[in-house]
Protein backbone atom coordinates (compact mmCIF):
# COMPACT_ATOMS: atom_id res chain seq x y z
CA UNK A 1 0.00 0.00 0.00
CA UNK A 2 0.90 3.40 -1.01
CA UNK A 3 0.95 6.19 1.56
CA UNK A 4 -1.58 8.93 0.58
CA UNK A 5 0.70 11.62 0.80
CA UNK A 6 2.42 9.54 -2.03
CA UNK A 7 -0.37 9.44 -4.27
CA UNK A 8 -0.88 12.23 -7.02
CA UNK A 9 -3.88 14.10 -6.40
CA UNK A 10 -6.13 17.42 -6.40
CA UNK A 11 -7.60 18.92 -3.14
CA UNK A 12 -9.90 21.89 -4.24
CA UNK A 13 -9.90 24.84 -1.26
CA UNK A 14 -11.93 27.17 -3.04
CA UNK A 15 -14.48 27.87 -5.69
CA UNK A 16 -15.96 31.34 -7.23
CA UNK A 17 -18.34 30.59 -10.06
CA UNK A 18 -16.84 28.07 -12.13
CA UNK A 19 -13.35 29.17 -10.93
CA UNK A 20 -11.81 27.13 -8.87
CA UNK A 21 -8.06 27.31 -6.38
CA UNK A 22 -5.97 24.08 -5.18
CA UNK A 23 -3.32 22.41 -5.07
CA UNK A 24 -2.51 19.40 -7.18
CA UNK A 25 -0.12 17.40 -4.66
CA UNK A 26 2.58 14.85 -6.31
CA UNK A 27 5.79 13.27 -4.39
CA UNK A 28 8.04 15.73 -5.96
CA UNK A 29 5.74 18.98 -4.73
CA UNK A 30 2.76 20.90 -4.74
CA UNK A 31 1.25 22.98 -7.56
CA UNK A 32 -0.94 25.90 -7.02
CA UNK A 33 -3.46 26.50 -9.06
CA UNK A 34 -4.35 27.71 -11.05
CA UNK A 35 -1.14 27.18 -11.99
CA UNK A 36 0.82 28.68 -15.58
CA UNK A 37 3.29 26.00 -16.63
CA UNK A 38 6.77 27.54 -17.89
CA UNK A 39 7.66 25.92 -21.20
CA UNK A 40 11.28 24.22 -21.19
CA UNK A 41 10.99 22.47 -24.62
CA UNK A 42 14.59 20.46 -24.91
CA UNK A 43 14.92 20.47 -21.25
CA UNK A 44 15.31 24.21 -20.59
CA UNK A 45 13.14 27.43 -20.27
CA UNK A 46 15.61 28.84 -23.18
CA UNK A 47 17.36 32.14 -21.27
CA UNK A 48 16.59 31.16 -17.78
CA UNK A 49 18.09 29.30 -14.96
CA UNK A 50 16.63 26.90 -13.45
CA UNK A 51 16.94 28.05 -9.97
CA UNK A 52 15.47 31.92 -11.87
CA UNK A 53 11.95 29.95 -13.05
CA UNK A 54 11.45 28.97 -9.57
CA UNK A 55 12.00 32.39 -8.30
CA UNK A 56 9.59 33.47 -10.39
CA UNK A 57 6.93 31.26 -8.37
CA UNK A 58 6.94 28.36 -10.96
CA UNK A 59 6.27 25.38 -9.43
CA UNK A 60 5.98 22.92 -12.38
CA UNK A 61 7.66 23.36 -16.22
CA UNK A 62 6.67 21.25 -18.96
CA UNK A 63 9.20 19.47 -20.94
CA UNK A 64 8.61 18.04 -24.33
CA UNK A 65 9.41 13.70 -25.79
CA UNK A 66 9.32 14.89 -29.04
CA UNK A 67 11.92 17.38 -28.70
CA UNK A 68 13.84 15.36 -25.81
CA UNK A 69 13.57 11.72 -28.28
CA UNK A 70 15.63 13.20 -30.71
CA UNK A 71 18.35 14.94 -28.55
CA UNK A 72 19.44 14.28 -26.55
CA UNK A 73 17.69 10.91 -26.23
CA UNK A 74 15.28 9.61 -23.70
CA UNK A 75 17.19 6.77 -22.78
CA UNK A 76 20.37 8.89 -22.20
CA UNK A 77 18.57 11.10 -19.98
CA UNK A 78 17.16 7.84 -18.14
CA UNK A 79 20.92 7.12 -17.72
CA UNK A 80 22.14 10.54 -16.44
CA UNK A 81 19.35 10.53 -14.02
CA UNK A 82 16.38 11.21 -15.29
CA UNK A 83 15.17 15.06 -16.83
CA UNK A 84 14.73 16.39 -13.49
CA UNK A 85 18.43 15.88 -12.43
CA UNK A 86 19.68 16.24 -16.18
CA UNK A 87 17.89 19.75 -15.90
CA UNK A 88 19.03 20.73 -12.09
CA UNK A 89 14.74 21.47 -11.90
CA UNK A 90 13.94 19.23 -8.56
CA UNK A 91 10.19 20.14 -8.64
CA UNK A 92 7.49 18.72 -10.91
CA UNK A 93 7.72 18.03 -14.61
CA UNK A 94 4.65 17.65 -16.99
CA UNK A 95 5.79 16.03 -20.63
CA UNK A 96 3.61 16.54 -23.43
CA UNK A 97 3.50 13.18 -25.52
CA UNK A 98 5.05 14.35 -28.72
CA UNK A 99 2.23 14.41 -31.53
CA UNK A 100 1.64 18.01 -31.43
CA UNK A 101 5.04 18.42 -32.06
CA UNK A 102 5.37 16.16 -34.95
CA UNK A 103 2.50 17.33 -36.48
CA UNK A 104 4.03 21.21 -36.51
CA UNK A 105 8.01 20.33 -36.42
CA UNK A 106 8.57 17.07 -38.42
CA UNK A 107 9.18 16.35 -42.27
CA UNK A 108 7.45 13.55 -44.19
CA UNK A 109 4.56 12.59 -40.97
CA UNK A 110 2.73 9.23 -41.70
CA UNK A 111 -0.28 8.81 -39.30
CA UNK A 112 -2.14 5.34 -38.95
CA UNK A 113 -3.74 3.93 -36.53
CA UNK A 114 -0.79 2.72 -34.57
CA UNK A 115 0.89 6.13 -34.38
CA UNK A 116 3.23 8.16 -36.36
CA UNK A 117 6.36 7.97 -38.65
CA UNK A 118 8.52 11.36 -39.18
CA UNK A 119 11.10 12.13 -39.99
CA UNK A 120 13.86 14.34 -37.59
CA UNK A 121 13.90 18.12 -38.03
CA UNK A 122 16.92 17.85 -35.89
CA UNK A 123 19.10 15.54 -38.72
CA UNK A 124 16.21 13.73 -40.88
CA UNK A 125 16.52 10.33 -38.88
CA UNK A 126 13.57 8.32 -39.03
CA UNK A 127 11.58 7.85 -35.95
CA UNK A 128 8.62 6.18 -34.61
CA UNK A 129 5.86 7.59 -32.03
CA UNK A 130 3.11 5.36 -30.69
CA UNK A 131 1.23 5.67 -27.15
CA UNK A 132 3.16 2.58 -25.78
CA UNK A 133 6.33 4.89 -26.92
CA UNK A 134 5.45 7.86 -25.72
CA UNK A 135 4.60 7.07 -22.11
CA UNK A 136 7.73 4.46 -22.37
CA UNK A 137 9.56 7.96 -23.28
CA UNK A 138 7.91 10.06 -20.58
CA UNK A 139 8.73 7.51 -17.76
CA UNK A 140 12.26 7.52 -19.22
CA UNK A 141 12.31 11.07 -18.61
CA UNK A 142 10.53 10.93 -15.41
CA UNK A 143 8.13 13.19 -15.53
CA UNK A 144 5.30 13.39 -12.69
CA UNK A 145 2.12 14.44 -14.94
CA UNK A 146 2.25 12.81 -18.47
CA UNK A 147 0.04 13.19 -21.45
CA UNK A 148 -1.46 10.55 -23.47
CA UNK A 149 -0.85 10.23 -27.09
CA UNK A 150 -3.15 11.81 -29.27
CA UNK A 151 -3.72 13.50 -32.62
CA UNK A 152 -4.77 17.48 -32.84
CA UNK A 153 -6.22 18.87 -35.86
CA UNK A 154 -5.97 22.26 -37.07
CA UNK A 155 -8.68 24.89 -37.00
CA UNK A 156 -11.20 25.31 -39.12
CA UNK A 157 -11.48 21.73 -40.25
CA UNK A 158 -14.20 19.85 -40.90
CA UNK A 159 -16.43 17.81 -38.60
CA UNK A 160 -15.80 14.68 -40.58
CA UNK A 161 -11.91 15.52 -39.73
CA UNK A 162 -12.30 16.47 -36.33
CA UNK A 163 -14.29 13.60 -35.34
CA UNK A 164 -11.30 10.90 -37.12
CA UNK A 165 -8.90 12.58 -34.99
CA UNK A 166 -11.19 12.59 -32.06
CA UNK A 167 -12.27 8.91 -32.20
CA UNK A 168 -8.19 8.24 -33.13
CA UNK A 169 -7.09 9.68 -30.05
CA UNK A 170 -9.88 8.40 -27.67
CA UNK A 171 -8.39 4.83 -29.14
CA UNK A 172 -5.11 5.94 -28.45
CA UNK A 173 -6.06 7.20 -24.82
CA UNK A 174 -7.08 3.77 -23.92
CA UNK A 175 -3.48 2.47 -25.09
CA UNK A 176 -1.63 5.00 -23.34
CA UNK A 177 -3.24 4.33 -20.17
CA UNK A 178 -2.81 0.65 -20.51
CA UNK A 179 1.07 1.44 -21.23
CA UNK A 180 1.31 3.84 -18.22
CA UNK A 181 -0.53 1.13 -16.03
CA UNK A 182 -0.61 2.06 -12.16
CA UNK A 183 1.89 4.48 -11.30
CA UNK A 184 0.83 6.12 -7.60
CA UNK A 185 2.78 9.14 -7.48
CA UNK A 186 2.87 10.18 -10.88
CA UNK A 187 -0.66 10.76 -13.20
CA UNK A 188 -1.59 10.32 -16.83
CA UNK A 189 -4.15 12.76 -18.35
CA UNK A 190 -6.21 12.04 -20.93
CA UNK A 191 -6.81 14.93 -23.56
CA UNK A 192 -10.09 16.23 -24.93
CA UNK A 193 -10.47 16.79 -28.66
CA UNK A 194 -13.50 17.31 -31.49
CA UNK A 195 -12.35 20.52 -32.33
CA UNK A 196 -14.95 23.11 -32.53
CA UNK A 197 -17.95 20.88 -32.95
CA UNK A 198 -19.52 20.79 -29.21
CA UNK A 199 -21.31 17.46 -29.62
CA UNK A 200 -17.65 15.87 -30.45
CA UNK A 201 -16.10 17.89 -27.34
CA UNK A 202 -18.64 16.78 -25.31
CA UNK A 203 -18.32 12.92 -26.17
CA UNK A 204 -14.20 13.28 -26.04
CA UNK A 205 -14.87 14.51 -22.56
CA UNK A 206 -17.35 11.54 -21.41
CA UNK A 207 -15.14 9.09 -23.06
CA UNK A 208 -12.06 9.78 -21.75
CA UNK A 209 -14.16 10.55 -17.80
CA UNK A 210 -15.23 6.89 -18.11
CA UNK A 211 -11.91 5.48 -19.08
CA UNK A 212 -10.70 7.67 -15.65
CA UNK A 213 -7.46 9.52 -16.14
CA UNK A 214 -6.19 11.35 -13.01
CA UNK A 215 -6.08 14.61 -14.99
CA UNK A 216 -8.46 16.22 -18.14
CA UNK A 217 -6.59 17.95 -20.79
CA UNK A 218 -8.73 20.21 -23.42
CA UNK A 219 -6.67 19.81 -26.35
CA UNK A 220 -7.15 21.46 -30.10
CA UNK A 221 -7.46 24.89 -28.84
CA UNK A 222 -5.38 28.45 -29.67
CA UNK A 223 -5.01 26.20 -33.33
CA UNK A 224 -6.02 29.01 -35.46
CA UNK A 225 -9.39 29.62 -34.03
CA UNK A 226 -11.19 33.18 -32.31
CA UNK A 227 -10.90 33.35 -28.51
CA UNK A 228 -14.75 33.11 -28.07
CA UNK A 229 -14.60 29.77 -30.06
CA UNK A 230 -12.38 28.75 -27.86
CA UNK A 231 -14.05 30.08 -24.57
CA UNK A 232 -17.09 28.23 -25.91
CA UNK A 233 -15.72 24.56 -26.18
CA UNK A 234 -14.28 25.61 -22.64
CA UNK A 235 -17.90 26.19 -21.60
CA UNK A 236 -19.07 23.12 -23.58
CA UNK A 237 -16.35 20.56 -22.08
CA UNK A 238 -15.93 21.63 -18.26
CA UNK A 239 -19.71 20.43 -16.84
CA UNK A 240 -18.42 17.40 -18.34
CA UNK A 241 -15.06 17.17 -16.56
CA UNK A 242 -15.28 15.73 -12.44
CA UNK A 243 -14.53 18.85 -9.87
CA UNK A 244 -12.36 16.51 -8.18
CA UNK A 245 -9.70 16.37 -11.10
CA UNK A 246 -7.04 19.23 -12.38
CA UNK A 247 -7.90 20.69 -15.82
CA UNK A 248 -5.33 21.47 -17.94
CA UNK A 249 -5.87 23.74 -21.17
CA UNK A 250 -3.26 23.09 -23.50
CA UNK A 251 -0.90 25.62 -24.99
CA UNK A 252 -2.86 28.82 -23.87
CA UNK A 253 -2.41 31.59 -24.03
CA UNK A 254 -2.04 35.12 -23.77
CA UNK A 255 -2.83 37.08 -20.18
CA UNK A 256 -6.29 37.88 -21.54
CA UNK A 257 -6.76 33.94 -22.47
CA UNK A 258 -5.67 32.92 -19.11
CA UNK A 259 -8.18 34.81 -17.06
CA UNK A 260 -10.76 34.08 -19.21
CA UNK A 261 -9.98 30.48 -18.66
CA UNK A 262 -9.68 30.49 -15.33
CA UNK A 263 -13.20 32.04 -15.14
CA UNK A 264 -14.55 29.64 -16.36
CA UNK A 265 -12.84 26.12 -14.80
CA UNK A 266 -9.00 25.93 -15.82
CA UNK A 267 -6.79 24.50 -13.59
CA UNK A 268 -3.64 24.66 -15.56
CA UNK A 269 -2.06 26.13 -18.26
CA UNK A 270 1.25 26.27 -20.47
CA UNK A 271 2.20 28.33 -23.18
CA UNK A 272 5.68 29.60 -25.06
CA UNK A 273 4.23 33.07 -25.07
CA UNK A 274 6.24 34.81 -22.45
CA UNK A 275 9.24 33.34 -23.24
CA UNK A 276 9.31 33.55 -27.26
CA UNK A 277 7.91 37.36 -26.83
CA UNK A 278 11.09 37.85 -24.35
CA UNK A 279 13.28 36.79 -26.99
CA UNK A 280 11.67 38.93 -29.65
CA UNK A 281 11.58 42.31 -28.01
CA UNK A 282 8.18 41.89 -26.33
CA UNK A 283 7.91 42.45 -22.43
CA UNK A 284 4.24 41.82 -20.43
CA UNK A 285 3.91 43.62 -17.38
CA UNK A 286 0.56 44.72 -15.46
CA UNK A 287 0.26 47.97 -17.50
CA UNK A 288 0.07 45.38 -20.79
CA UNK A 289 2.55 44.65 -23.60
CA UNK A 290 5.40 46.78 -24.26
CA UNK A 291 7.39 46.48 -27.41
CA UNK A 292 10.89 47.26 -26.52
CA UNK A 293 11.91 47.74 -30.27
CA UNK A 294 10.30 50.76 -30.65
CA UNK A 295 12.51 54.10 -31.21
CA UNK A 296 10.34 55.74 -28.18
CA UNK A 297 11.91 53.71 -25.52
CA UNK A 298 15.24 54.81 -26.73
CA UNK A 299 15.37 57.87 -24.26
CA UNK A 300 13.02 56.85 -21.22
CA UNK A 301 15.36 56.02 -18.38
CA UNK A 302 12.09 54.82 -16.19
CA UNK A 303 11.85 50.68 -15.76
CA UNK A 304 9.23 48.48 -17.22
CA UNK A 305 7.40 48.56 -13.81
CA UNK A 306 8.47 50.15 -10.43
CA UNK A 307 6.15 47.81 -8.03
CA UNK A 308 6.95 44.79 -10.16
CA UNK A 309 8.34 41.51 -8.23
CA UNK A 310 11.14 41.10 -10.92
CA UNK A 311 14.28 42.75 -10.55
CA UNK A 312 14.48 42.70 -14.26
CA UNK A 313 11.34 44.88 -14.79
CA UNK A 314 12.75 47.35 -11.60
CA UNK A 315 16.18 47.77 -12.01
CA UNK A 316 16.75 48.41 -15.47
CA UNK A 317 15.64 51.21 -18.08
CA UNK A 318 13.42 50.89 -21.19
CA UNK A 319 15.96 52.63 -22.48
CA UNK A 320 18.85 50.14 -21.72
CA UNK A 321 16.38 47.12 -22.79
CA UNK A 322 15.63 48.85 -26.22
CA UNK A 323 19.59 48.88 -26.63
CA UNK A 324 20.05 45.44 -26.12
CA UNK A 325 17.24 44.50 -28.16
CA UNK A 326 18.22 46.50 -30.62
CA UNK A 327 21.91 44.90 -30.34
CA UNK A 328 20.85 41.68 -30.86
CA UNK A 329 22.15 40.88 -26.98
CA UNK A 330 21.91 38.03 -25.32
CA UNK A 331 21.34 39.90 -22.02
CA UNK A 332 17.95 41.61 -23.27
CA UNK A 333 16.55 38.16 -24.48
CA UNK A 334 17.20 37.04 -20.38
CA UNK A 335 15.88 40.23 -19.03
CA UNK A 336 12.79 40.35 -20.93
CA UNK A 337 11.98 36.36 -20.58
CA UNK A 338 12.64 37.16 -16.83
CA UNK A 339 10.13 39.91 -16.84
CA UNK A 340 6.99 38.17 -18.50
CA UNK A 341 7.78 34.66 -16.37
CA UNK A 342 7.50 36.53 -13.28
CA UNK A 343 4.59 38.72 -14.73
CA UNK A 344 2.58 35.44 -15.36
CA UNK A 345 3.38 34.03 -12.41
CA UNK A 346 1.97 36.83 -10.59
CA UNK A 347 -0.77 36.88 -12.81
CA UNK A 348 -1.80 33.31 -11.82
CA UNK A 349 -0.94 34.36 -7.76
CA UNK A 350 -3.66 37.15 -8.32
CA UNK A 351 -5.86 35.05 -9.77
CA UNK A 352 -5.53 32.52 -7.19
CA UNK A 353 -6.03 35.17 -4.43
CA UNK A 354 -9.23 36.51 -5.94
CA UNK A 355 -10.48 33.34 -6.20
CA UNK A 356 -9.97 32.00 -2.42
CA UNK A 357 -11.48 35.51 -1.32
CA UNK A 358 -14.61 35.46 -3.86
CA UNK A 359 -13.58 38.16 -5.63
CA UNK A 360 -12.56 37.30 -8.97
CA UNK A 361 -14.92 39.23 -11.33
CA UNK A 362 -13.52 42.58 -9.43
CA UNK A 363 -10.01 41.60 -9.65
CA UNK A 364 -10.44 40.51 -13.43
CA UNK A 365 -11.67 43.83 -14.39
CA UNK A 366 -9.24 45.58 -12.71
CA UNK A 367 -6.35 43.51 -13.98
CA UNK A 368 -7.84 44.38 -17.70
CA UNK A 369 -8.64 47.90 -16.97
CA UNK A 370 -4.56 48.46 -16.02
CA UNK A 371 -3.59 46.50 -18.98
CA UNK A 372 -5.19 49.36 -20.66
CA UNK A 373 -2.80 51.49 -19.93
CA UNK A 374 -0.57 49.85 -21.95
CA UNK A 375 2.92 51.00 -23.92
CA UNK A 376 3.23 54.34 -21.59
N1 LIG B 1 -0.36 21.45 -27.05
C1 LIG B 1 -1.26 22.35 -27.46
N2 LIG B 1 -2.38 21.73 -27.93
C2 LIG B 1 -2.15 20.40 -27.82
C3 LIG B 1 -2.93 19.23 -28.15
O1 LIG B 1 -4.04 19.31 -28.65
N3 LIG B 1 -2.35 18.03 -27.88
C4 LIG B 1 -1.09 17.92 -27.33
N4 LIG B 1 -0.60 16.69 -27.09
N5 LIG B 1 -0.36 18.99 -27.03
C5 LIG B 1 -0.88 20.21 -27.27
Amino acid sequence: MTNAADEFHFTLSATDGAARTGLVHTPRGQIRTPAFMPVGTAGTVKAMYASQVRETGADIVLGNVYHLMLRPGAERVARLGGLHRFMNWPHPILTDSGGFQVMSLAKLRKLDEKGVTFQSHVDGSRHVLTPERSVEIQGLLGSDIQMQFDECVKLPCSDEEAERAMELSLRWAQRSKEAFGEQPGKALFGIVQGGANPDLRVRSARALVDMDFKGYSIGGLAVGEPQDVMLAMIETVEPHLPKTKPRYLMGVGTPDDIVESVRRGIDMFDCVMPTRAGRHGLAYTRFGKVNLRNARHADDPRPLDPDSSCPAARDYSRAYLHHLVKAGEILGMMLLTWVNLAYYQDLMAGLRAAIAEGRLAGHIAETKELWTKGDL
